[in-house]
Formats: C-alpha cells, structure tokens, sequence
C-alpha cells in the first residue's frame, strides 16, 4: 500500500468516527443560556413538557395544527416555543422537542431553567425555546 492509500483510508475513518454521533441525534440546540440556578420540580416539568401545542401526551406523536407560537404550563413551570422566523408555523415532533430539552439540560443541568434554540422545530426553520418559573 502507499503511503497516501494509507493516510487516505485513515482519515476516512477518522471522518466516519466523528460524523457518527452527529447523525444518530436528530435534534441539536444552541445559544444554550442557563437563566437561573435553582432547578424546577421534575414531575411538574414533565408534565408541562407535555402541555405544548395544547397537549401532546399519549399517543399524540408531534404539535397538531401547526400554531405559531404555544405553551406547555403545569403549576408555575412554563415552556413557550417561538419560530425564530416570524410566523412561521411549529411544527416538532414529540421525540425532537424531549430530545432538544435533555440536551439542554445537559449544558445547564437537569430541571434548570434554560433559554435556546432548537433546529428545525417549524416548518421553514428554527425555534426559540424557553423554559421557566411563573
Ligand atoms: C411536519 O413534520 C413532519 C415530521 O414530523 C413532516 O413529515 C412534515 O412534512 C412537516 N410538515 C410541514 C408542513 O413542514
């Protein structure tokens, strides 16, 4: 083998170790900020992740009716989705919106409050997630 066969094939597979991990996650976050250090209650933040798009619990797989902007509120935990492009519609499935949340929570820690971006959350683009105390 040549020498530039072997640092060619090296360096596919150094490619394919890299490139991996990213398409196994379907959803990514960024402009991750952590707005508070007292974590939120756990049960209820489950419950409230379950309230978007006036309810996604069950056998409901994704936001119905495609609204442009929508909260999930139990007690005094609240999330609230906003498309980065104005008007645009939300459109996130279930597995994307709890996949977006945990990582988050991995960047600021389990139930703290969090402001970020989830990609491709609506029909044309991002969404801006909040998730807070009220
Ligand atoms: C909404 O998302 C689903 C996947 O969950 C996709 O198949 C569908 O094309 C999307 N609808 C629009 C209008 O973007």
């Amino acid at each position: 083998m040549h020498f530039a066969t072997i640092l060619y094939t090296l360096s596919i597979l150094l490619l394919c170790a890299f490139a991996a991990p990213v398409e196994k996650r379907q959803e990514t976050v960024s402009n991750v900020k952590c707005t508070s250090n007292t974590a939120l209650d756990f049960h209820t933040t489950n419950v409230a992740l379950l309230q978007i798009c006036g309810g996604i619990a069950g056998t409901i797989e994704k936001c119905q009716g495609r609204p442009t902007s929508t909260t999930g509120q139990s007690g005094n935990v609240r999330f609230t989705i906003t498309p980065v492009i104005e008007g645009d519609q939300i459109n996130i499935s279930k597995g994307r919106w709890e996949q977006g949340i945990k990582a988050a929570f991995a960047v600021c820690g389990e139930d703290i409050p969090f402001t970020a971006t989830f990609t491709g959350g609506a029909v044309k683009g991002d969404v801006n997630v909040v998730y807070e105390s009220v």
